[in-house]
């Protein structure tokens, strides 16, 4: 949901934020645009349309713009269609046209967030004589700085900070102002920020491997806090405009993790990650043999004391959520309820201290996500944050976090952060099972064991990815598929389904198997593909005869189950067989031919498999 960059320094700003942005893109991309000081002359601001690429080619990769100083933008549209007038970075001028080339503003801003109540804002405005060009709710951010700014002429950090205690809703935002040529001044609320120094230069970003080449020293400014950043200096401010220390945390991940790798996409090379991801997680939940969950603060009396337990999340986290209620209901005996956050937030679900609210996220910053974990709070439950991104948001609200060790993911699809979480949970699921006294010693040891040999096991899939590869060409016209499944194998349909259509654009649904007949099999028709999930042993034939009634409606079907029931070759047109492992763990196994299969058929469509259409990775707005 937009990617924000900043630079102040001494040397040439525009490629220094052009890279940057280039590492923020599977934020948004329908816009790009950069505005860049040189000394005190007024700021240089440049805009384009589409993807970076557009905007590097017309700065002839930055070199065409002059200036030590400078912040960028690239964009997904929340207020205002994809133009030149509405993309960013806006200008507190009362200019005609886009706002770009040589403006004499005051102000000039890049915004990550949506103000909520920027409709009421702008009528202020207009009342004191300002004009609008766009339709965005950032210009009318820049320009209620400026006007607090000039009215009572106060410096950056108070005109920001007025400007904080007016507007509602979220915001990453960095600003220039014309009188302080060499810094940048930033604010942040609910959306990420993160800003490092160097020794003679300082950086902002969304995201931290846009500044990794840079620097390794970074800050997590925190909400409703604002940063004044020169070179080589930061200094932080919290709402009455005193000073606040912020520590420094040092990064120990490489950059190497956020580049491509000799891989053709993210996706795929973040695929093959998902042994290490797996690994690295349950490297730090288990240790010789023993489950740990010291990091998190959960103690063993907290985990016995949990009588109800509600998984809340957006999109493929929600659907590690719905395979982790079946593990948890099973393993633990504790009733469990999946749940979405942008539904969950709205409602009025009663929570007790028991109950444990399980936030599981990859950036942490989802705002449905990070309202749901609020409203869990307020209500008095006791809160879990699953999440990949270190310092994060959601992180860092909840009352105990496990953090996924998955590393940067790029690709807007996610791939190893699924892996991790649903390990992660895996892992919860055997230790609230044996805390409560379900599982012996002896089962407790097999469940790891198990978990502990998925990684090898998604190496031999990956060996045979090539039958995944000619099977999705065979595919890359159909229309619409069906991904089916009961109980675990619905779970992996959902998240099998959403690979497919997020990144192929074919349209595909999951259906809990059963539910076909209720009324969405008149869709089936001669030659719709209907993908059948079979690797829980109970549930095998019960599939297996929903998958039947739809060829017998023409479908073309295919079986995803484990090595061994070579039966199902006599009733489906192509089989895919996944190692057997203990089948509660059959998610981490079955969904990794399903990521194939999406991202070959998005290849073979010849899409943009890691920034597929109208997708941002981080989706900061509600
Ligand atoms: C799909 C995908 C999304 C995210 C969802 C939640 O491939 O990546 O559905 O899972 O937007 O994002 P996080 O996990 O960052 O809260």
């Amino acid at each position: 949901m937009c990617g924000i960059v900043g630079y102040t320094g001494h040397v040439q700003a525009a490629p220094i934020l052009l890279d940057g942005l280039a590492r923020l893109e599977y934020r948004g991309y329908d816009s790009a645009g950069l505005a860049v000081r040189n000394g005190s002359s007024p700021a240089e601001v440049v805009k384009a349309i589409g993807k970076l690429y557009h905007l590097a080619d017309k700065t002839d990769q930055g070199r065409a713009l002059p200036g030590t100083c400078g912040i960028g933008h690239t964009r997904w549209a929340t207020h205002g269609d994809p133009s030149m007038v509405n993309a960013h970075p806006h200008v507190s001028g009362n200019c005609s046209g886009s706002g770009s080339g040589t403006v004499e503003s005051d102000v000039v801003g890049v915004h990550n967030g949506i103000i909520e109540n920027f409709t009421e804002l702008k009528e202020k405005l207009l009342r004191h004589g300002y004009s609008f060009y766009s339709e965005t709710d950032t210009e009318v951010v820049v320009k209620l700085v400026d006007y607090y700014y000039k009215k009572y002429k106060i410096g950056p950090v108070d005109a920001i900070t007025r400007t904080m205690v007016r507007v509602r809703g979220s915001y990453a935002l960095a600003l220039m102002f014309k009188d302080y040529p060499e810094e940048i001044f930033v604010a942040r609320k609910d959306s990420p920020l993160v800003i490092g120094t160097s020794e003679d230069a300082s950086f902002l970003a969304s995201d931290v491997p846009a500044i990794l080449k840079f620097t390794r020293s970074v800050y997590y400014i925190d909400n409703l806090q604002v940063g004044r950043i020169s070179p080589g200096s930061v200094k932080f401010y919290d709402l009455n405009g005193d000073e606040v220390q912020l520590p420094v945390t040092e990064i120990t991940w490489d950059t190497a993790a956020a580049e491509k790798d000799g891989y053709e996409h993210f996706m795929l090379k973040e695929i093959h990650e998902q042994p290490k991801a797996i690994r690295e997680t349950l490297g730090s939940l288990v240790r010789e043999g023993k489950i740990t969950l010291e990091e998190t603060g959960l103690t063993e009396e907290m985990l016995r004391g949990i009588s109800r337990i509600d998984i809340v999340a957006c999109g493929s986290a929600w659907h590690v959520g719905m395979a982790s209620q079946y593990v948890i209901e099973d393993l633990a005996r504790i009733p469990v309820r999946v749940e979405l956050a942008s539904e969950y937030r709205y409602r009025s679900v009663p929570l007790a201290p028991d109950t444990l609210v399980i936030v599981i996220s990859q950036s942490g910053e989802t705002a449905d996500s990070l309202a749901a974990l609020r409203v869990a709070k307020e209500r008095g439950a006791k809160t879990l944050a699953v999440v990949n991104v270190i310092g994060s948001t959601i992180a860092r609200e909840a009352d105990h976090t496990l953090y996924t060790l998955a590393g940067p993911e790029i690709a807007v699809a996610t791939t190893k952060a699924y892996s991790a979480q649903l390990i992660a949970m895996d892992v919860l699921a055997v230790q609230l099972a044996a805390v409560r006294g379900i599982i012996t010693e002896e089962q407790t040891a097999g469940y790891l064991a198990a978990l502990e040999a998925i990684p090898d096991q998604i190496g031999r899939i990956l060996e045979e990815k090539e039958r995944l590869q000619w099977f999705s060409s065979k595919i890359a016209n159909t229309h619409d598929i069906f991904f089916i499944g009961r109980g675990l194998d619905y779970a992996i349909s959902l998240e099998g389904s959403l690979k497919m259509k997020e990144i192929s654009y074919i349209h595909s649904e999951a259906y809990a198997a059963g539910e076909l007949k209720h009324g969405t099999i008149s869709l089936v028709e001669q030659n719709t593909l209907v993908i059948g999930v079979l690797t829980q042993g109970n549930l095998f034939e019960k599939t297996l005869s929903n998958m039947l009634e739809c060829k017998s409606r023409g479908a073309y079907l295919m079986g995803l189950t484990t090595n061994g029931n070579f039966s199902v070759e006599d009733s489906v047109n192509f089989t895919v067989y996944v190692p057997k492992t203990d089948e509660h763990f059959l998610a981490s196994l079955a969904i990794v031919p399903l990521q194939l299969l999406g991202y070959y058929t998005s290849v073979n469509r010849g899409l943009d498999v890691d920034k597929p259409r109208n997708l941002a990775k981080s989706v900061t707005v509600e």
